[in-house]
């Protein structure tokens, strides 16, 4: 380590967290000292988890990384946000081009603002499909959606 340490943010709405938001955070805490996982979310908004179980959720699958720790931010900028916990950086994952297009300008705008830079790790092959929308409508409809969120995440979306 540094004198001064690498934390990366990871931010998402992750309402709820997926294999895939946990494959990044798994890989990002690899390369970094420290990542704090943030929960950002709109309070005028009513999401599908309350943002107390999207946290729950995603400590209780990355109890086992010591260097992770998550955090909720309400109504605030990304980069706001980054600035004070001392991120150096964002990372994200990319699922592919459309998600590139997603990502791009966020990750200009937020350089533009502050300086701070956007790293991609390249989603895992096995989970490009996953998105906790598409999660949600297959669990709604009935499908089975083991292996693709924490058995917890499944279990709470009824498609145990
Ligand atoms: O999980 P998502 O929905 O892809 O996450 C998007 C998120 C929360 C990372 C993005 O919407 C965001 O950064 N929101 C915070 C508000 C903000 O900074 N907006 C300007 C982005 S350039």
């Amino acid at each position: 380590m540094g004198l001064v340490p690498r934390i990366a943010i990871c931010p998402g709405s992750y309402d709820p967290v997926t294999r895939g938001h946990l494959d990044v955070i798994e890989r990002a805490a690899a390369l970094m000292d420290e990542v704090v996982a943030a929960v950002l979310w709109n309070p005028d908004k009513t999401g599908t988890f309350p943002v107390e179980q999207r946290i729950a959720f995603i400590e209780n699958a990355t109890g086992h990384l010591a260097n992770v720790r998550v955090e909720a931010y309400a109504g605030r900028l990304l980069v706001d946000v980054a600035q004070e916990i001392g991120a150096n950086v964002i990372i994200k994952g990319l699922r592919g081009e459309t998600d590139y297009a997603y990502e791009e300008p966020m990750a200009l705008m937020n350089r533009h603002l502050t300086g701070i830079e956007t790293i991609f790790l390249p989603g895992d092959p096995s989970l490009v499909s996953v998105s906790s929308s598409l999660i949600k409508q297959v669990a709604s409809l009935g499908g089975d959606v083991t292996g693709l969120v924490p058995d917890e995440v499944r279990d709470a979306l009824g498609g145990a």
